[in-house]
């Protein structure tokens, strides 16, 4: 006989008070705090070196410090960064960012044992103050709305405490002493749409699986995440992996399901652990497990490491794939939700989905609804990246423009170059203009623009990106992508592949375009599933709003944008060449650079393999190295009659 509703709340209380009073003692009297980000996007700019020289450094000066893990603050721009608290100092926690060794040695030396803040190297302060300016002043803090990230980069995603300390798992309380029917409502009233691409309403999807007749059911968390350049659920899981658990827990209890598998690619080595970590911990907090916080509700969660295909991403396919069954995707109907994995009704949800549940739960579905817009209610979570200033992940409320995204938000386009064009939805989606920039981001501007919401990969493109060799890059990856089940995605998407590859070497006909565009609708509808249905979007999009750059390609053979190899060229413009500099020479990998009758050099055309290295290597103030699209605009320069003597000895 499970616990009533006072006695689950009561236990849930003492628990937070005792969690509460354990940290209050180890952060001591005055102790200071240094967090570090480390999540994979730290790693990978070094955050393992910065911790450590931070542990030595405050070793080796003697002095105490707290260092404590983080997970990702989203301003991947500008890892690895730390939060320094320092309560003695009277100064508010400091945020500091690209913290290497040397800074790191710097930091703790001049703020932890001199208490100077040693500001060259401040970002802003974490909190509103006097003293330094808050980041919340900067736009790339300022303008995010956060929910799901709202704690992402400040607790320690391996210490549960710190997330029941900020009233984690009091959603599941809440739910625990509600009916399934009542939290159900409650999703549905708030409008939460999937996040994982198809944006259909979760509230819908949790009552078609609460109104199945069966023993058994499953909640499947869906964190493959497999579009290049997409990274919000690693970061999520990583940064914040309660959260999410919280909402699985709470989404279970509302299907009535007893069983929830996290799945997700053994490529996220530190997204496993973490959550494995997690799934530990809640249970050994008695947030998951048997009889939940005393109560009736039991729930088993259990990870499933995919082998990273992108298809199995799709829902059918994850379910084979946990079945041990290659991943190809099935018909539907049956829909998971009423026939799926092991037979038995099966709810899958994107990890951001189910991570905004415990704030709809805790503050309301009005509360969410006032967020966003009308039909997509809520924010929305992108990785940026690609030629923007500040790329990383970004929480917005829906209905921002993707201008604000990226030029106040992410500091527009790096480099003091150009906005040419955006990818969003991964390599599904479309390719959009600048004629879109004051697109408002929700689910259905986007699909209207012909883009989509995706999963929340966005890649920025700037005028140097040439958008036939685009379309190419994403259409190469979703035909190797491809289980292969369908004739149109199977063969199709090769045969707009291999047009896409002539075109961009200069070979493309006429008759080409016209080719692309049906073949394109004809993949499209002739596909099972999402990957061969949206396949060719970058393909459509890319013609249609970029139309001119195909032209230029298969017309005049020309790539407007310098990028595509075998249409441009390199050569030395003689007329700024410096006698005597040899700069280019070296750092042609073919030795194709010679020196002319006039001594100046030049570049021997039938040797050049367009790597671009002299370009780089020419000095500024001479600048002489031209780069030209058609090949045919580079002037041929003989070699002078000794060199090919040389040469040919
Ligand atoms: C090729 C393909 C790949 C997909 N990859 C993912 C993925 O990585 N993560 C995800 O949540 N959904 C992915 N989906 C969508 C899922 O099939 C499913 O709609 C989603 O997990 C449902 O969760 P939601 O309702 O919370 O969005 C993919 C779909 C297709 C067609
Ligand atoms: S559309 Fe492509 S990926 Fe999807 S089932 Fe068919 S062949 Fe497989
Ligand atoms: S582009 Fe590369 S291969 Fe060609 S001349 Fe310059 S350095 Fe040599």
């Amino acid at each position: 006989m499970g616990e009533g509703r006072k006695d689950i709340e009561d236990r849930y209380k003492a628990l937070k008070n005792k969690v509460q009073e354990e940290l209050e003692k180890e952060k001591g009297d005055g102790i200071p705090t240094i967090r570090v980000t480390m999540s994979t996007c730290a790693r990978a700019a070094g955050a393992e070196e910065t911790q450590k020289v931070i542990e030595d450094t405050v070793a080796s000066l003697d002095v105490t410090a707290r260092v404590i893990p983080v997970g990702c603050l989203g301003h991947c721009y500008a890892e690895p960064l730390i939060i320094v608290e320092h309560p003695q100092t009277g100064f508010p926690p400091i945020c500091y960012h690209s913290v290497n060794a040397g800074k790191a040695r710097l930091i703790v030396q001049s703020y932890i044992k001199d208490a100077d803040p040693a500001f060259e190297y401040v970002m802003g302060a974490m909190e509103d103050n006097e003293l330094i300016p808050p980041v919340t002043t900067f736009p790339r803090f300022g303008f995010e709305e956060r929910i799901v990230m709202a704690h992402c980069g400040r607790i320690n995603p391996w210490d549960i405490r710190e997330y029941i300390a900020l009233g984690g798992y009091s959603a599941l309380v809440k739910a625990l002493t509600l009916e399934p029917e009542v939290i159900i409502d409650e999703v549905e009233r708030s409008g939460l749409r999937g996040r994982g691409g198809a944006g259909f309403p979760a509230g819908r999807k949790w009552r078609l699986g609460r109104t199945q007749k069966a023993d058994r059911k499953v909640v499947i968390c869906n964190a493959d995440e497999g579009d290049p350049g997409a990274y919000m659920d690693r970061t999520i899981i990583e940064s914040n992996p309660h959260q999410l658990l919280e909402g699985i827990a709470i989404c279970a209890y509302a299907v009535g399901a007893d069983t929830a598998i996290i799945y997700v690619r053994a490529e996220y080595p530190l997204a496993v652990k973490t959550i494995g970590h997690a799934i530990k911990e809640a249970e050994t907090y008695g947030f998951l497990g048997n009889n939940i916080l005393g109560s009736d509700f039991s729930l088993s969660v259990r990870i499933f490491q995919g082998s990273g295909a992108f298809v199995c991403g799709e829902e059918t396919a994850l379910i084979q794939s946990i079945e041990g069954r290659r991943g190809m995707p099935q018909h539907r109907p049956p829909y998971p939700v009423e026939r799926g994995v092991w037979g038995r009704p099966t709810i899958v949800n994107n990890v951001k989905t189910l991570s905004y549940v415990p704030s709809i739960i805790n503050q309301g579905a009005d509360w969410f609804r006032s967020i966003g817009t009308e039909k997509s209610p809520g924010t929305a979570i992108f990785s940026i990246v690609g030629n923007v200033k500040h790329p990383g992940l970004v929480e917005i409320a829906m209905g921002t423009t993707l201008r604000t995204l990226i030029f106040d938000i992410c500091g527009g386009i790096a480099n003091k170059k150009a906005f040419k064009a955006v990818q969003i939805g991964g390599p599904s989606g479309g390719c959009l203009s600048d004629a879109f920039l004051d697109t408002p981001i929700d689910f259905d501007s986007l699909t209207q623009a012909g883009a989509m919401m995706g999963s929340g990969g966005m890649v920025v493109m700037d005028e140097d990106s040439c958008m036939v060799d685009v379309a190419r890059y994403f259409l190469d990856f979703t035909q190797k992508e491809s289980c292969g089940k369908c004739t149109f995605c199977r063969i199709g998407t090769k045969h707009l592949l291999d047009i896409l590859d002539r075109i961009t070497k200069g070979e493309g006909q006429e008759e080409d375009l016209t080719i692309l565009e049906n073949l394109a609708r004809d993949i499209k509808q002739g596909s099972l599933c999402g990957l061969g249905k949206t396949a060719p979007n970058p393909v459509i999009t890319s013609l249609r709003y970029f139309f001119d750059e195909y032209v230029a390609h298969v017309r005049e053979k020309r790539c407007p944008a310098l990028k595509c190899r075998s249409l441009t060229a390199y050569y030395i413009d003689l007329d700024k060449c410096a006698r005597g500099c040899e700069a280019c020479v070296g750092s042609c990998p073919v030795e194709a650079i010679f020196t002319t009758k006039g001594r100046k050099k030049a570049i021997d055309q039938s040797k050049c393999v367009k790597c671009g290295e002299c370009m780089t290597a020419c000095p500024k103030e001479y600048d002489a190295v031209r780069k030209v699209s058609p090949p045919s605009l580079a002037p041929i320069i003989e070699r002078p009659h000794e060199e090919k003597v040389k040469e040919g000895a």
